[in-house]
């Protein structure tokens, strides 16, 4: 990221300017994107670097600082939906330290700033930076009386309800406690508990979480206290906010450490990795032991948070704009490793896109083994990113022998970021990317984006079903779980199927799945239950589940066809707007007439922009996707959608209010949806209202409409009610 940027000594007042206004609205977005909607698009390392580069502007063109400059921000202002807390003390930030040298500042700057103070004479304590959402508790009288998160530092959300589902955290603290305790941590999730969780979600075909942070943000943030008691959050306190007796400043500790003792004898759930130092040198290797730690801890952290130990000394220090003296965070780097690149293979996918795949020499980044990273496309392997920006130097494409950096940030895919040149074997020659697709050698090409005339980044195969990469990724899509849904029939016997050529048994497309079972009565040669890894029980069970599904749900049919463009979101569309499977093939033969009423009523249909459209038209332009269909529907009995009457529609006639941001349809779309059911959608609850649809983040609505007893659900309740 930073490579090809122009040094900060080396900038006119004029970029500076208007590098510091990209800056202002993209950490702005940032923010947002993490805080606000716990969906952030870069790393933290990334943020972190942008961060960096605007202080550094800042500090060479001080005129220039803006007012809404990121560096006056902390944290984001809090949602709406839960009421504010202004926090008896401000919750700052941390400033960060990303090196050795920048520690040894730290230590020196607090040295230098109390003075005379022989050297090792100020201890620091070294514990673990938590990667969750700090809190702050308030016990009054003993007693747990409200629970803000951060917000903007000043100001939080009022999340008292959801904490006290938590089961870490005490309710009540023993008699020795002052009247007014505000106990600070971090709230998180395991990693073990995000991992089930997600188990569970993918069990029951739902969305995945991202990672543990953002599940955690999420579950506090509901305004249903239940939603939140079923997740397991958890809890490290290791900060003090407001102590007080009878109006009076009070204190439990003279160190933090002592704070920290306090906090576990009063049943707080405190960070065992907390130790106490008093140099440079000691905080240093303790920062290398947790770092060493950190793949086996069971939650995610992302530095060692150093603080100095007295509390006598951190009053002395006090605070910057928005970060204390007295601590600092020092930041891990996102994992990376060095290994060599041993080869780029192809992948071919369903819909023919050519993936390059760097094959690496096995190496450890962050306890993990990698031996792939994907390169993407083939802009990426000469250094260009999505939106043709350069994000390599010109001579750091990857070649087959280059020695690269590995980067594994959380849970995401590895990404080889960058080519140490130094290290370019003479023999490396520049990567040509296939003109041709390695699986069935036809043209591969780019297509160009018809809008912004720009090529796409990926390259396509041209081969359709002669290409046998597409088609055996074909067939999986065909019997994938929101598919066909064919048990028994995974990828590795599709595998196995696919590569034989025995009349008895291959199965090429997807018609040959139904007539599997024909083909193997009239065989007296090729026995499928005399073939390894199948036996008779398991022949009839897999013959059972196909003949199982030849009565197939319209929308799982239309899904499985593999159209471009089209999910499962659209396929149930499709399949309500047309109802029997005929009525839609004839439709989409009809559209291929732009001046038809087939092809206005295909883009009429709501959800279905004209790139789907085309997508669908020009598959049923092809011949081989007829001949293939004909001969599926031969085999199948697909059941008729119900059409959008509003005639027995469970919601006809009622009046049903959405809030709160839905997460499988648009706004707009949800509305289209209900009113073609007969259903009227206002703006706002009222007596009238019969159903009011919530989703997360939902406020002022959800609360009216429990006190009128309007009936409520989530999005996935109303989309059973509406049939999915
Ligand atoms: S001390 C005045 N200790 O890091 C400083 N913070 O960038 C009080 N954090 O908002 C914070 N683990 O959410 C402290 N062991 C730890 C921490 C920690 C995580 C977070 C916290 C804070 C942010 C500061």
């Amino acid at each position: 990221m930073s490579k090809d940027q122009i040094p900060v000594e080396n900038l006119t007042e004029l970029e500076a300017s208007s590098e510091l206004a990209f800056l202002a609205a993209e950490l702005a977005r940032h923010d947002a994107l993490y805080h606000g909607k716990d969906a952030p698009e870069i790393s933290d390392a990334d943020y972190d670097a942008l961060k960096r580069r605007n202080d550094a502007i800042e500090a060479a063109f001080p005129a220039l600082v803006r007012a809404d400059s990121p560096s006056k921000k902390v944290g984001f202002t809090p949602l709406p939906t839960f009421a504010p807390i202004v926090h008896a003390r401000p919750m700052l930030s941390l400033d960060n330290t990303f090196s050795e040298e920048d520690l040894r500042d730290f230590v020196s700057s607090v040295y230098r700033f109390l003075g005379h103070l022989p050297d090792d004479s100020i201890a620091f304590t070294a514990e673990p930076k938590i990667d969750g959402l700090s809190m702050s508790i308030r016990y009054e009288k003993g007693k747990l009386k409200t629970a803000a998160t951060r917000g903007d530092g000043t100001t939080g959300e009022n999340v008292t309800a959801n904490i006290r589902t938590i089961k870490e955290i005490p309710n009540e603290l023993p008699s020795d406690a002052p009247d007014v305790v505000e106990v600070r941590g971090e709230v998180y999730m395991a990693k073990s508990d995000f991992m089930a969780l997600n188990a569970q979600m993918e069990a029951e075909g739902k969305q995945t979480y991202v990672n543990p942070r953002n599940t955690a943000s999420g579950s506090l943030r509901q305004l249903d206290a239940n939603v939140t008691a079923k997740r397991k959050l958890r809890f490290f306190a290791y900060a003090l906010g407001e102590v007080s007796n009878g109006g009076q400043p009070a204190r439990i500790a003279d160190t933090q450490y002592g704070i920290v003792e306090k906090f576990r004898e009063w049943g707080f759930p405190v960070n065992p990795l907390m130790k106490r130092f008093t140099s440079a040198q000691q905080l240093l290797e303790h920062y290398n032991e947790i770092g060493v730690a950190r793949p086996d801890l069971d939650y995610d952290i992302d530095g060692v948070v150093y603080k100095v130990d007295r509390l006598d000394l951190q009053e002395r220090l006090g605070f910057r704009s928005r970060s204390p003296r007295w601590a600092t965070a020092h930041k891990f780097p996102a994992e990376q490793a060095f290994t060599t690149v041993e080869n780029i293979e192809i992948q071919v996918g369903r819909t023919g896109a050519l993936t390059p795949v760097a094959r690496l020499t096995p190496i450890t980044v962050g306890g993990v083994v990698v031996t792939n990273a994907t390169l993407h496309n083939a802009d990426y392997i000469e250094g260009i990113g999505n939106s043709g920006e350069r994000i390599r130097p010109e001579d750091h494409d990857i070649r087959i022998g280059d020695t690269v950096i590995v980067q594994r940030a959380g849970d995401v895919i590895p990404q080889v970021l960058d080519v140490l040149l130094e290290k370019r074997p003479a023999e490396a020659v520049k990567y040509a990317f296939p003109e041709k697709c390695p699986v069935c050698g036809s043209h591969a090409v780019r297509e160009r984006n018809e809008k912004t005339g720009k090529l796409d980044s990926v390259t396509r195969c041209t081969g359709g079903f002669v290409c046998r990469a597409q088609a055996v990724e074909h067939l999986k899509h065909f019997v994938s779980r929101n598919a066909f849904d064919i048990e028994g029939l995974g990828t590795k016997q599709i595998d196995f199927f696919f590569e034989s050529d025995d009349p008895a048994l291959s199965i090429k497309t997807a018609p040959d799945i139904f007539t599997l079972k024909a083909r193997q009565e009239a065989s007296h040669l090729t026995k499928l239950e005399n073939i390894d890894g199948f036996g008779k029980v398991s022949v009839k069970k897999l013959f059972d589940a196909i003949d199982a599904r030849r009565e197939i749900d319209l929308h799982r049919l239309i899904f499985a066809l593999g159209i471009r463009h089209v999910g499962e979101t659209t396929a149930k569309l499709l399949a309500r707007s047309y109802g029997t499977y005929e009525h839609f093939e004839e439709a989409m033969k009809a559209a291929a007439d732009p001046a038809s009423d087939a092809w206005a009523e295909l883009n009429s249909i709501d959800g279905i922009g004209e790139v789907v459209a085309r997508a669908i038209i020009e598959f049923y332009k092809e011949p081989r996707n007829l001949d293939v269909i004909d001969r599926l529907i031969r085999e199948l009995q697909p059941k008729e959608a119900e059409k959008p009457s509003t005639e027995g529609s469970p919601v006809a006639g009622k009046t049903v209010v959405f809030t709160g941001s839905l997460e499988k349809f648009t706004r707009d779309e949800a509305k289209a949806r209900a009113e073609s059911l007969g259903a009227k959608v206002a703006g706002s609850v009222s007596k009238k209202t019969d159903i009011l649809v919530a989703g997360p983040g939902a406020g002022s609505k959800l609360a009216k409409a429990t006190e009128l007893g309007v009936q409520t659900m989530d999005e996935d309740e109303w989309l059973a009610l509406i049939g999915g």
